[in-house]
């Protein structure tokens, strides 16, 4: 069996307001993107698909997959204009895969621990996603403000990457999306595969040190968290 990730790498950060890409922004000395990398190039996966932006292919191959020797990093492809773009032109890239694990590249810390979890949960579900559950009280409120629901905290779950899947079904997934070309709230994989398939998502333990980098208080907690 054949396992792959994806690591998008290719967003604008446009939250984190910084000249530099978040996912190149440093961490003690290395990019955001080099500690998701070396997670995976650590653990049982068998190959990398790296994604990046527009023009910075060169110095991902360069300054990150050669310059620390990531060997699992079997092609650098360029991504799209949302997110769901850049993982599609990644499933187009690589079909001889059994089971694919997409990754936000803007996530550091997905350890050994998590990533064996995905394994067994994808292995036996075909469709799953890391999350945890939220520390706060969330609450639905209408377009004033006002509180219109309260759902039950502990069915309430912050979802994370990776999100694993067998590769015919979120292949299969995409090409529906992409067919019926509404991608109206889509923001996960996990939604695609529910949408398209109506298949059940299992969520298994991500961690609660597995942030996504996205605004400038991130760096300072990822730093703290090094
Ligand atoms: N991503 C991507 N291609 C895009 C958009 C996002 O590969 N067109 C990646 C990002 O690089 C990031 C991950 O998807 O690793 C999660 O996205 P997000 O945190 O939203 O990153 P950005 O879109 O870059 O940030 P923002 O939404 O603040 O602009
Ligand atoms: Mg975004």
């Amino acid at each position: 069996m054949k396992h792959t990730a994806i690591v998008l790498a290719a967003g604008k950060g446009s939250r984190m307001h910084s000249d530099v890409p978040k996912q190149f922004l440093l961490l003690a000395d290395r990019p955001v993107i080099y500690y998701a990398l070396r997670a995976f190039e650590e653990s049982f996966l068998d190959e990398v698909v790296l994604v990046t932006g527009e023009g910075q292919d060169a110095y991902c191959r360069k300054e990150i997959v050669e310059k620390y020797g990531f060997s699992k990093v079997k092609q650098i492809i360029p991504g799209g204009k949302e997110r769901y773009d850049s993982v599609y032109c990644a499933l187009r890239a690589v079909e001889d895969c059994d089971y694919i694990y997409i990754h936000d590249g803007a996530r550091p810390f997905p350890d050994e621990d998590i990533l064996i979890r995905a394994r067994q949960c994808v292995e036996e579900y075909g469709a799953c996603a890391a999350g945890m559950p939220t520390k706060d009280t969330i609450r639905i409120v209408d377009g004033q403000g006002v509180v219109k629901d309260t759902p039950e905290r502990k069915y309430v779950w912050q979802m994370q990457t990776p999100q694993a899947f067998s590769y015919r079904l979120i292949r299969t997934a995409y090409d529906r999306l992409f067919e019926k070309g509404d991608f109206e709230g889509i923001t996960d994989d996990a939604m695609v595969v529910e949408q398209m398939m109506s298949c059940p998502i299992r969520l298994f333990e991500g961690s609660y040190r597995n942030i996504k980098i996205t605004t400038p208080e991130d760096i300072r907690l990822a730093n703290a968290f090094l």
